[in-house]
């Protein structure tokens, strides 16, 4: 035991001093530190100017782990494909968030994830979705007519959107509204997923995120055996009783797992794009009007059910265009588990790789004048995302898309659709946005000013 310790401690402090690949541009700085700074302070930023530096592919030193970071459409599909096995998600995804998320589907490779996307598509369904429309829409409704306050003609967008989307997910996922215990304990796993000291020493974060993950656990595991026998529809419920075309199912704990793992997935992605479909609304009124007489003519034609969503054609533009130019997930973290070759460059065995979706998504061989809001790329006629395969993926892709991509199109459509037709908004001509890293959070929350129009 001590051994193995000692080895493996030698082995860190080794790949601390020396560069591991040698052959692959880029710079790891200093021992342990790395760009660890520069990449807490602004991923984006560090990562598109070592992509303008060094090209497609370069190394860089973070929190004393060396990686190779692989930009571009080639890149995403080479990794997120990845038809040879030469990449773990599991190992990737492991070093970041770890225990807290342990068993759930991201974090699993082969066989076993194949296992589990064959169970849990079928949560994911058309059938299942039908009954969540519904649900979302009237929460949305009464959310807006009654609880939102606005105070001297002001507003903080996130907590609005993430407190809406509490309400949204508690009916959705159980078929209750959460106590604030539960609230709370989805709100400490999301903390302690980001933060850098990765051990249970009493009172941190990562502590309080792994004793809330208990009482999370033994919240689902009562309930399951009853879910089991009287399913309803929501989506804890679905993956009860989930089965594969062979039968094949998930035991207690691995949906346990899974539950854990997707409020975490489907909360704060969604709250972020959101959230920036309203930060580009503000700064764009053209756009704001083209979704606010959009959607007033939408629901002059009746309600909304599944069939008619996609005919919120401007507000599905704007959800892309947000999502391309602010993805809620910046980075994919993956690890080499076979040597792979790169633009002629030599990846190692148990080399960490990273890919970029932000640096994709602005790269000006795809996306003309990328840095530019503008949701008109997505259009039929231009359809820029579609030119190169690869080069859109905020949801991913291959192996591990993400699996709940319809059901947060459909709820950032209801949400945007009900809150356009109610409010009009801006923000100060000149503000600019700017995150709270690692998370895709407004640093100041996204102040606007906001009027009500419908009353
Ligand atoms: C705008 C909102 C969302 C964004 C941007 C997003 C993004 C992503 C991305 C990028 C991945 C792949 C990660 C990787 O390959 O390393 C992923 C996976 C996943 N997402 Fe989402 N997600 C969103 C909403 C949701 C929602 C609403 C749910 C569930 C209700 C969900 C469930 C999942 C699951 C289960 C996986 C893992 C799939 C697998 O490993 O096979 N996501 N998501």
């Amino acid at each position: 035991m001590v051994s193995e310790i000692l080895q493996a401690s030698s082995k860190k402090i080794i790949q601390n001093i020396s560069d591991p690949f040698p052959n692959i541009p880029g710079d790891l700085k200093l021992p342990i530190l790395g760009s660890s700074i520069e990449l807490f302070l602004d991923a984006n930023k560090l990562i598109v100017q070592k992509w303008k530096k060094y090209g497609n592919i370069f190394k860089i030193r973070v929190a004393g782990e060396n990686m190779v970071v692989l930009i571009g459409a080639e890149a995403n599909g080479l990794v997120l494909q990845d038809t040879a096995g030469n990449f773990s998600a599991k190992e990737g995804w492991n070093f970041i968030i770890g225990d807290l998320f342990k068993g759930a589907i991201l974090l699993s490779d082969g066989e076993e994830h194949a296992r589990y996307r064959r169970i849990m598509q079928t949560a994911f369904h058309r059938d299942p979705m039908l009954g969540y429309i519904k649900v979302i829409e009237d929460t949305v409704q009464h959310y807006f007519d009654h609880e939102l306050t606005i105070k001297n003609n002001k507003l903080i967008t996130f907590p609005t959107i993430d407190r809406l989307l509490v309400l949204i997910a508690g009916k959705l996922f159980f078929g209750f509204d959460f106590t604030t215990a539960q609230v709370a304990a989805i709100k400490s796993i999301v903390h302690a997923s980001v933060t850098p000291l990765h051990l249970e020493i009493p009172f941190t974060p990562y502590w309080k995120g792994m004793q809330a993950r208990r009482m999370l656990a033994k919240f689902y595991k009562e309930k399951i055996k009853a879910n089991r026998k009287n399913p309803s529809e929501d989506i804890f419920s679905q993956l009860c009783v989930a089965q594969s075309e062979n039968g094949e199912m998930l035991s207690d704990d691995e949906i346990i797992s899974q539950m854990v793992f997707m409020m975490m997935a489907s909360h704060d992605t969604t709250t972020s794009t959101i959230t920036s479909m309203i930060y580009e609304s503000a700064k764009s009124i053209e756009w704001q009007e083209k979704m606010r007489n959009e959607s007033i003519a939408f629901y002059k034609e009746g309600p909304i059910n599944y069939g008619r969503i996609k005919d919120l054609n401007n507000i599905n533009k704007v959800f892309l265009e947000c999502l391309r130019l602010h993805p809620a997930l910046i980075i994919l973290p993956r690890m080499a588990i076979k040597e792979v070759t790169f633009e002629g460059h030599t990846i190692p065995a148990e080399t960490r790789v990273v890919l970029s979706t932000y640096a994709t998504h602005i790269d000006p061989k795809i996306y003309s004048n990328p840095l530019l809001f503008d949701p008109e790329r997505f259009n039929e006629e231009r359809a820029e995302h579609r030119k190169v395969t690869h080069s859109f993926i905020p949801f991913g892709a291959g192996k591990h898309l993400c699996l709940g991509k319809y059901f947060a199109e459909i709820v950032a459509k209801i949400v945007i659709s009900h809150f356009v037709k109610r409010f009009e908004w801006q923000v100060p001509k000149n503000y600019v946005m700017q995150y709270a890293p690692p998370l895709s959070h407004p640093k100041d929350g996204l102040p606007i000013f906001i009027k009500r129009i419908d009353k």
